[in-house]
């Protein structure tokens, strides 16, 4: 067996929280914005609603909320933060990041921090980073946070694209952990990889440096995301198979030593796909996609919210996190749950 790549102490995944905005886009009400229908819709994504943030609102202030809840449930202030990562294809501005903007606005006076782009894998590379910079004995305790305002670089007159995306924030803080062991949390292993050879596939390609913002790039809707849907999707449920076969191999373990499987919530079908090909049952399978549709950076935590929430996972659970993303970005973190 080769060794987990995590090295230094151990590390935890202490408390968690989530936030999405109050205001639902139904089904029902995309059908009056484009040619689509609630059928297709479900049938093809598995999405009935999902939360879109009010004008004015940004990235920042949907991770405020998860980050304060998340801070206050592992029984800490922001004092007492150490690190700061926001993983984020939608920061409020170009820069400052949007972890400056978030250690302003909840008062976490020692940390320092940043923003890590990795789209739909942005959180579990973000818990790897921060959890590997705990390990290293860097800080205590470290902030996470996976946030986006999809609705931000949405069009909502591309059927293909608009019916997907949602807005959230999930947050997690990552701590040292006392030991590794039977019932008590750890960090215990991740596996990433990039493929820039997709990026083509899945993108916003103006207001960057290549393409700046001007009259022609709105015009011709640059702002957007564009999507190739199915090459995404065989892509999707391709690596999300490989690389959680991987990570477990590496580990020692089969899908059936896992007691939850967590997936990044893109698409119904992509995450029943890659499930049945790992052979990880029904039971075992995280779907929360109805409710708030690909939130990006966000979906992972949304799910382990659900799961905390109906009882499904519990302190001592074997648990792997997977992620795909525009990039491509792939991503897996095997996790014992800690509370
Ligand atoms: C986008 C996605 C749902 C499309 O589903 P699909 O089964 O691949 O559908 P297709 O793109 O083949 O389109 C099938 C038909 O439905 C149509 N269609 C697309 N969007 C539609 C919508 N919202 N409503 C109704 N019809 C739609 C297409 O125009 C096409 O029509 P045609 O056959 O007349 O050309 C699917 O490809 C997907 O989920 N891809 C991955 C997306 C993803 O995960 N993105 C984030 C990655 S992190």
């Amino acid at each position: 067996m080769v060794r987990p790549r995590c090295a230094g102490r151990p590390t935890t995944i202490k408390s968690l929280a989530t936030y999405v905005p109050p205001r639902i886009l139904t089904n029902a009400d995309l059908e009056m914005m484009v040619e689509t229908s609630d059928e297709w819709i479900l049938q093809r994504t598995g999405i009935r609603e999902r939360h879109i943030v009010d004008p004015g609102v940004g990235t920042s202030d949907l991770a405020r909320e998860a980050a304060l809840k998340a801070i206050a449930q592992a029984g800490l202030t922001p004092d007492d933060i150490g690190l700061i990562v926001v993983g984020t294809v939608t920061p409020d501005m170009m820069f400052p990041s949007t972890a400056c903007l978030l250690q302003h606005k909840i008062g976490a006076h020692r940390a320092w921090g940043f923003d890590l782009s990795a789209a739909c894998s942005a959180f579990t590379y973000s818990l790897t980073v921060a959890s590997q910079i705990v390990a290293s004995g860097g800080h205590e305790h470290a902030l996470v946070v996976g946030a986006d305002v999809m609705s931000s670089i949405i069009d909502y007159k591309d059927r293909a694209t608009c019916v997907l995306f949602g807005d959230g924030a999930g947050a997690v803080v990552v701590s040292a952990a006392q030991r590794d062991g039977d019932g008590d949390g750890a960090i215990l292993d991740f596996e990433h990889e990039i493929d820039g050879g997709g990026g083509a596939a899945l993108c916003m390609p103006a207001g960057g440096s290549l393409r700046p913002s001007s009259h022609e790039t709105v015009d011709q809707r640059l702002h957007y995301v564009k999507q190739d849907g199915q090459q995404v999707f065989k892509f999707a449920v391709r690596k999300t198979e490989e690389i959680s076969r991987r990570i477990l191999a590496r580990n020692g373990l089969t899908p059936g030593d896992l007691s939850l499987f967590v997936s990044h919530q893109a698409n119904r079908r992509i995450i029943e796909s890659a499930a049945g090909r790992l052979g990880v049952p029904a039971e075992k399978v995280i779907i929360n996609i109805e409710r708030f549709g690909n939130t990006t950076a966000a979906t992972i935590p949304l799910a382990l919210n659900d799961a905390v929430c109906s009882g499904r996972l519990r302190r001592g659970d074997l648990i792997l996190l997977a992620s795909v993303g525009a990039g491509f970005t792939v991503g897996t973190v095997l996790v014992r749950w800690g509370f």
